[in-house]
């Protein structure tokens, strides 16, 4: 018998043929299928409607999109609750559904093909048999503590008594991504099917189930739980509880609540049973919704899900971007690499030329260390990796160039390199757009040398190039609207974050790093230890120290900045004393295993370096020890500040570009939302005190931005709400 398919308010589709209903989740006018809270609802009423159906002996759940599963819950629902009690009752509703689904007297076999998160994985948890496809883009994780809160669905106690407590942590309390083939070892699915006969196998499974043949053989989350060692016990669990809380503390640095959260969500579920766990969760859900932490990673995630739409292109301007089949890259170097090894996955072919053939071979090494990663990490099989590497080639001459559709430059800094390299690729790539990806020299230099300026931009990436997720776009006075359409769609091609900034010294990202270091620099010759200033800052959520960054980046690459900046913008971005000293002292960081720390000879850090000391205007003489606050004033304030006078000077385009910019560019800590975000929070009256104050000790170095003191004095905050920025996400601005 078949039923006439029924739609529904949840956005499925419901077809009932001998005894076994098929459930299509497809919502209407969306890429993805995600879970509101109305969906869960409709969804709940479905499935209580089928479970009275005496004709329905089983369900096969599954979905219409591509390469989608369940994308999680609607994040919309999310934001517009604000209280804790909301949030904890959007919790509990959704706990109550899938109990009563996993509790229900039909078995539920979930057909899963693409990405299964969030609430969508919490939903899969509560079926009774699951299957999932062999295919790359069939993943399975719980982000939320990346959102800042707890799965709240009952994840917390369903995953670890299905996979396990150890696995299921690392799930949990990261948000680790698994793929289909590990979910299956996992035991998080139960069977690994190819995608083409994924719907075939699920209804003969559900036939069986409807035939009483094959019976629920898998935990579904109710205290059921496998043997799993070590964890079978309480001590042994005691155990992991312990270990797993230390890691999560040193990696939070106790500036992110959701992982302990997570923690103790799980923990009381072991303690105190399923009902504890579950009530522990959905409070905590509630909890760390309305909390800061969650407020701010959120509008990390709204900002660059707008990213994500955005054509980078000025208001009212519209430009397709061209397609880059072919790219070429000048300079095998560390960048050329780097951006070698980047643009291979993603499809493109890359031809790469550097001035001799040992260099050529060393930047070749080098792609190839990263994608070998890769395929360490099983991301790629031995045949990708090997066809990945074919795609790149190289050469001395500019032979294979002719057809590139864009050309990056990493050559020396160095002007006239640079325009003369640009002169060269106009005869050898004619059509080609020319992106230079200069670190410090301002784009409209670089274009003066070219007979076609509209052509010429920068794509500022930032190193390790496969790592660091931004790439500022430059765009000079004469850029054309379809090279910034191009650079922009191409970076995002290559997974990067994308902002488009105008150019000037140090563009934004370099602009805002330069006070924080030469900040950290006079408090050094002011008699600061190395060690206090970086703790300071690590402590304030800087996933690195500013000294520590300087021998990371290179002393000898920071040290050239800090001229340009200070011939820019003087004395405000004057150097101290002691980076220039350091630097003319021929030291260059982690890379030559001296800086302002010591290194051993495989580059590992050890204690600071006592004799640059010597090099500071203190002089040698004993150290003097400073609150952590102040150093944090001293070296983040101006950070701030110099943000502000970046979307005052319109280098960027907004403080939503600027937060952005900030986090994923330097790693300013995403738990403060950004440079913006921060002032938002602290008030731009409170900044401009602080930053006044400062002013009359150091005079110059800290003087207020206007635009800020007008912030300060009309009492608006730079971004309307955490949401500010879904609205613009949502109509893809
Ligand atoms: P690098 O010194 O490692 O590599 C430069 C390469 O360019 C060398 O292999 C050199 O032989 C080659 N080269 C020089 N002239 C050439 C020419 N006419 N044709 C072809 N190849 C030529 O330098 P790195 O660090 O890769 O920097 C390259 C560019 O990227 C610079 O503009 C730098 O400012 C910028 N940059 C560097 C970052 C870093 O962290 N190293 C970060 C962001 C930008």
């Amino acid at each position: 018998m078949m039923t006439t398919p029924l739609s529904t308010d949840a956005g499925v589709t419901v077809t009932v043929h001998d005894g076994v209903a098929r459930v299509v989740f497809d919502l209407p006018g969306a890429s993805v299928n995600t879970l509101s809270v109305a969906r869960v609802r409709a969804l709940d009423a479905l499935f209580a409607e089928l479970q009275r159906d005496v004709s329905v002996r089983a369900v096969v759940l599954l979905s219409a999109k591509k390469d989608s599963f369940i994308a999680g819950a609607d994040i919309d629902d999310f934001v517009q609750a604000t209280s804790i009690a909301e949030l904890s009752a959007i919790s509990r509703d959704g706990q109550g559904a899938l109990d009563r689904l996993a509790d229900g007297r039909l078995p539920v076999i979930a057909a899963i093909h693409g990405v299964c998160l969030g609430g969508g994985l919490e939903a899969v948890l509560a079926c009774h048999w699951r299957i999932g496809t062999d295919h790359p883009k069939t993943t399975f994780a719980l982000p939320e503590v990346q959102l800042g809160i707890v799965p709240g669905g009952g994840g917390t106690q369903r995953l670890p008594r299905l996979i396990g407590l150890t696995p299921a942590l690392d799930m949990i309390l990261i948000g680790k991504t698994v793929r289909a083939k590990k979910a299956l070892q996992l035991g998080l699915i139960d069977e690994l099917v190819h995608p083409a006969i994924l719907e075939r196998v699920a209804m003969g499974r559900a036939r069986e189930f409807a035939a009483g043949t094959r019976t629920r053989s898998r935990s579904t989350g109710h205290g059921d739980a496998k043997s799993f060692l070590l964890e079978e016990n309480p001590i042994g669990r005691a155990l992991v509880f312990r270990q797993a809380r230390e890691k999560t503390l040193e990696k939070t640095k106790g500036h992110y609540p959701a992982p302990l959260a997570a923690l103790e969500c799980v923990q009381a579920g072991y303690a105190d049973g399923v009902a504890a766990g579950l009530a522990a969760e959905s409070r905590q859900f509630g909890i760390l919704g309305a909390g800061d932490v969650s407020q701010q990673l959120v509008s990390i995630f709204f900002a660059q899900t707008a990213l994500k739409k955005d054509t980078g292109l000025p208001d009212g301007e519209r430009a397709a971007p061209l397609p880059v089949r072919k790219l070429g890259i000048l300079g095998a170097g560390f960048m050329g690499a780097g951006i070698a090894s980047v643009a291979a996955p993603a499809g493109t072919l890359v031809r790469v030329k550097d001035t001799d053939w040992t260099r050529l071979a060393r930047g070749f090494g080098a792609v190839r260390g990263v994608l070998r990663e890769r395929l360490k990490r099983k991301q790629v099989t031995r045949q990708q990796f090997d066809d990945l590497m074919s795609r790149v080639s190289g050469s001395t001459d500019y032979a294979g160039f002719a057809d590139c559709d864009l050309v990056i430059e990493a050559v020396f800094e160095d002007l006239a390199v640079k325009q003369q390299v640009v002169r060269e690729l106009e005869a050898a790539a004619p059509r080609a757009i020319i992106a230079s990806n200069t670190s410090t020299i301002p784009i409209t230099h670089i274009a003066q040398a070219a007979a076609h300026p509209e052509r010429v931009i920068g794509m500022h990436f930032f190193s390790p190039v496969h790592k660091l997720p931004l790439l500022e776009v430059i765009v000079h006075e004469g850029t054309s609207a379809e090279t910034i359409a191009t650079a922009v769609a191409y970076g995002r091609e290559l997974g990067k974050t994308v902002i488009v900034v105008r150019d000037g010294a140090g563009f934004y990202v370099n602009r805002i790093l330069s006070p924080y270091i030469n900040e950290a620099g006079h408090l050094l010759d002011a008699g600061a230890r190395i060690e206090e200033i970086d703790r300071a800052l690590v402590d304030f959520g800087f996933p690195v120290g500013p000294i520590t960054l300087i021998d990371e980046v290179g002393i000898d690459i920071a040290g050239k900045s800090g001229p340009i900046m200070a011939e820019a913008f003087g004395a405000r971005l004057q150097p101290s004393p002691v980076l220039s000293r350091v630097v003319q002292s021929g030291r260059t960081g982690r890379k030559g295993q001296r800086g302002f720390y010591r290194y051993d000879s495989a580059g590992k850090k050890g204690a600071a370096d006592d004799t640059i000391y010597g090099m500071t205007a203190h002089g040698t003489s004993a150290r003097v020890s400073l609150p952590a606050e102040q150093i944090v004033d001293r070296t983040v304030l101006p950070m701030l500040n110099e943000a502000v006078r970046c979307l005052e000077d319109g280098i960027i385009r907004s403080p939503r570009d600027g937060d952005i910019g900030a986090v994923f560019g330097i790693g300013f800590p995403p738990f403060r939302g950004g440079p913006f975000r921060m002032i938002d929070a602290l008030g731009a009256t409170t900044v401009v005190e602080r930053l006044r104050a400062l002013d009359a000790q150091f005079p110059g170095r800290y003087t207020p931005a206007p635009l800020l003191v007008a912030h300060a004095t009309e009492r608006v905050p730079f971004h309307a709400s955490h949401t500010a920025d879904a609205g613009r996400a949502r109509q893809g601005s």
